[in-house]
């Protein structure tokens, strides 16, 4: 398994069509699944939906367990971004070959197994079979063997991309990938509803700690947009327009950018007026088109977007490597270019730090 095949089935929204490693083990149909912002669901057979509770929720798993389709469970955690009244995605788990897959809002560079910090990259096989993780960009990449892969990008997007061979068999919010969305509403008994929120309650995990006083409800303003507001929401997001017409001209055939635009204009009517909220989607936008090798022409200087913050000794860049150097090991990358940030000249990254050359490396990926 090379590192092209691990990220182009995490391309996000797509089928990523023949990837180079053999059909055996990679089936060229992939589907994904995805949640964003103030939670935008989309399910792996294309259904959008907008579901606001913050509590745990199991977003994928398998509910059809065979030799083939062993047990998994992708679940996500939806608390308040800071400063806004938006909820959005703060811990994605991921049960997986008996380990619990912890990656954490802010914690970057990091993830949780087992309860252990390990910094990236971390490799696990227990017998069972064999789970990847590695940085790409400013996300956390998950790879299992039989083509499974997460990625979060430790603020606010998860993506979730299936191979083929789970079709109808995955059961959660992102549907259960029967090539049919009109049934990807449907409760963890197997009831289809109309309702989000009814749907979105049924797959709360149980049991969770601090969880006591959580909501699936969406409060404040939901379904509803005051008039003024619209107003606001239509100003502030059209804003998006010419910029997505333009910047993103090559990534329209891929995905539709219209999708973006009306989250923009719901979260808007949820949050006011936030200065980094378009920023944020432009930067996903950007994500799932550059990870799809389209290019996407430089936009944060129109849209007047700061460039993401880096940890210290590094800058960022918005088309550098998808798999950086580490002291642990060079991962031969011939894979589009991602917004990353790169360890400047004379440092090398170990674990979520960037170190000067002479430092010593880091030998264990183990961080506390
Ligand atoms: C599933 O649960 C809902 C609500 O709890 C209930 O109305 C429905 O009848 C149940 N369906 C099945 C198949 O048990
Ligand atoms: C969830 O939202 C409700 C209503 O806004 C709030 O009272 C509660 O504290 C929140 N719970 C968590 C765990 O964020
Ligand atoms: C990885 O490549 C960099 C230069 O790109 C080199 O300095 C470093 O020693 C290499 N690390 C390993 C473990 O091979």
């Amino acid at each position: 398994m090379d590192v092209k095949a691990l990220l182009c089935v995490t391309v996000t929204l797509l089928l990523c069509g023949h990837s180079s490693a053999g059909p055996a083990v990679f089936p060229t149909q992939t589907g994904t699944c995805w949640a964003m912002g103030d939670p935008h669901f989309r399910t792996f057979d294309g259904y959008f939906y907008n579901f606001m509770g913050n509590c745990s929720y199991t977003m994928a798993k398998n509910c059809d367990i065979d030799y083939h389709h062993p047990p998994f469970e992708v679940e996500v955690t939806n608390k308040v971004l800071p400063d806004t009244h938006l909820t959005a995605v703060s811990e994605v788990t991921i049960h997986i070959y008996s380990l619990k897959i912890q990656m954490i809002r802010s914690e970057l560079g990091t993830v949780k197994v087992n309860g252990q910090v390990w910094s990236l990259p971390a490799s696990f096989d227990n017998g069972l079979g064999t789970v990847k993780l590695m940085q790409s960009g400013l996300s956390v990449v998950m790879w299992v063997d039989f083509g499974m892969t997460v990625q979060y990008d430790w603020q606010e997007y998860v993506s979730v991309t299936m191979p083929s061979g789970f079709m109808g068999k995955v059961c959660g919010l992102c549907g259960n990938f029967n090539m049919n969305k009109d049934d990807d509403l449907a409760m963890s008994n197997g009831t289809l509803v109309k309702s989000v929120t009814e749907m979105g309650q049924s797959w709360r995990v149980q049991g969770v700690k601090g969880e006591d006083f959580c909501t699936d409800e969406c409060t404040g303003e939901c379904a509803e947009c005051s008039f003024g507001k619209r107003l606001a929401a239509d100003m502030f997001c059209g804003m998006m327009t010419p910029i997505l017409d333009l910047q993103f001209r090559d990534c329209h055939a891929l995905i539709d950018p219209s999708i973006f635009f009306d989250m923009c204009k719901f979260d808007h009517c949820r949050g006011g007026g936030l200065k980094d909220y378009l920023c944020r989607i432009l930067q996903v936008y950007t994500d799932a088109c550059q990870r799809a090798g389209m290019k996407v022409h430089d936009w944060r200087h129109l849209a007047r977007c700061d460039d993401p913050d880096c940890p210290a000794h590094s800058h960022f860049e918005p088309c550098g490597s998808a798999c950086t150097p580490t002291c642990v090991g060079n991962s031969t990358c011939d894979l589009p270019c991602v917004q990353a940030c790169i360890c400047d000249k004379g440092y090398i990254r170990s674990g979520n730090k960037c170190v000067s050359k002479t430092e010593l490396c880091l030998d264990n990926t183990i961080v506390e």
